[in-house]
């Protein structure tokens, strides 16, 4: 079987070179020029983890043209993985998918035989049947689940991890117009993954309503984490993770995504739940949980914002260690780190910020925002807050005194996320998320 891919981004490129290296002969389409010329000489255009090393490995197995024609006249599914932006009102755009859609139908229109349009980009419940499924009758003048199908079958992968957590899913969500085509997509992952997931074959609106719910409920556990982090940061000798530990080891609930510490942030999980909402106002349904997922997200940097402030009281230098929303990514998008640091600019502190990834390729948003430094002692420098705000494995092993060294008088440390709590400070006044210390205060 021939599969081609339309939208060879972060997720699309991942997805093309995992098919291909299972031995599946790859169409790649992109409408970035530049970008096709790149792949066609065997250079990688994107960073992810492991993803120049398979790119390498199914060379053999790939094909890249700006030609959408060649796509679906030489291939039998066509996977598309294009941006979905959020509009201001919360929604995901159509506009990308829309003009891919433009393009396919003439050429779905031209094609002898069965081809299944796979959406793999992330939509609003009730855009397959209501937006794409009319829209791809119209242009190839074919019925939608006879002489073509259409299937939604979202990922749910995590960036840095895109790889991994494709060729290893609990599940395989896939909404199809009609039962062959369902079953053509889940014999096409079986051949590919590694692990043993459960399909979830649907229609397309429930795979649609699915798939924003997973991610809205990973968020719901998030915050509820991050309150429970906020509490036990108000009660003397409580600790979230002793709790959290005990509550993850149930199996009803279970450890992941428990930690308790900084909000969530990043391209997908704000946006989902501001989409759920959405969603849900547009059938005149008021959602009370998404809200306030989406409140308590807030809350947390609102905390260490009034914290910051009532500790340093003279706007002086404020070290923020981790920019990147997660560790392993370069990727500040909604990151909780720099909405703080852009509150805390806005009040008028000198900021220095470290970040192993983000500051390597920064953006003008990020220079704007502070001095911009190679090293987290370097970034400590004269400070009199340090906060440690992304997890990055480096933070975990930092040379303590070296950095308590380099901060200014008096200095502080605060920890969301608790790694340097068996340290022994003889400078820093030691704060952290969900310990409830004296002097956290709820922090
Ligand atoms: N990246 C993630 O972590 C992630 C996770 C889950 C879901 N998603 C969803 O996947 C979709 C794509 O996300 P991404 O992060 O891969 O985006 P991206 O911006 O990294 O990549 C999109 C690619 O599509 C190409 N493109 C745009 N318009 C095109 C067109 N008309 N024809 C051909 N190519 C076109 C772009 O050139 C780009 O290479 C989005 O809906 C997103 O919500 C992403």
């Amino acid at each position: 079987m021939t599969i081609s891919f339309i939208g060879l981004g972060k997720l699309g490129l991942c997805s093309a070179a995992c098919f291909a290296s299972r031995g599946l002969k790859v169409i790649g389409v992109d409408n970035n020029e530049e970008h096709i010329s790149k792949l066609q000489s065997g250079q990688c255009p994107i960073e992810e983890t492991g993803l120049s090393e398979l790119l390498e490995k199914s060379v053999d197995n790939m094909g890249f043209t700006t030609d959408y024609t060649k796509a679906i006249a030489e291939s039998d599914v066509t996977l598309i993985i294009v941006p979905t932006p959020s509009k201001p009102d919360g929604a995901f755009s159509n506009a990308y998918l829309e003009a891919v859609l433009q393009e396919l139908g003439p050429a779905l229109k031209e094609k002898d035989g069965f081809h299944i349009i796979d959406i793999v980009s992330t939509v609003m419940p009730g855009s397959c049947d209501t937006v794409f499924r009319p829209l791809l009758e119209g242009l190839s003048g074919k019925t939608c689940g006879k002489d073509f199908g259409l299937v939604y079958n979202p990922e749910f992968i995590a960036l840095g991890s895109v790889i991994r957590d494709f060729l290893n899913p609990d599940m395989v969500l896939i909404g199809a117009s009609d039962e062959y085509s369902g079953d053509i997509v889940r014999d096409l992952y079986a051949s590919m993954v590694e692990s043993a997931p459960q399909y979830a074959v649907m229609n397309l609106i429930n795979a649609e309503i699915a798939k924003l719910s997973l991610n809205c409920f990973v968020t719901m556990k998030i915050s509820f984490a991050n309150e429970l982090a906020a509490l036990c940061g108000a009660t003397p000798g409580a600790d979230v993770d002793t709790v959290t530990s005990a509550l993850g080891a149930d199996s009803r609930i279970g450890p992941k995504y428990l930690k308790g510490g900084l909000g969530f942030g990043g391209p997908c999980f704000p946006r989902d739940n501001r989409a759920m909402q959405h969603y849900a106002a547009s059938k005149g349904f008021d959602l009370r949980l998404s809200p306030a997922v989406t409140q308590v997200n807030d809350d947390v940097v609102d905390r260490l914002f009034a914290t910051i402030t009532r500790l340093v009281t003279q706007p002086g230098p404020v070290t923020l260690l981790g920019l990147a929303y997660k560790p392993g990514t370069h990727i500040v998008e909604e990151s909780p780190a720099v909405i703080l640091a852009h509150r805390l600019a806005e009040a008028g502190y000198a900021l220095r910020l470290h970040d192993p990834l983000a500051v390597k390729l920064p953006s003008q948003e990020l220079a704007e925002l502070g001095q911009l430094c190679e090293t987290p002692y370097h970034a400590a420098e004269g400070a009199r807050f340090v906060a440690l705000m992304t997890q990055w494995p480096e933070y975990a092993v930092l040379d303590w005194p070296r950095l308590e060294q380099a901060a200014g008088p008096e200095p502080w440390l605060m920890d969301c996320w608790r790694i340097a709590r068996a340290a022994l400070f003889h400078r820093f006044s030691y704060l952290a998320l969900g310990l409830g210390t004296k002097d956290s205060g709820g922090a």
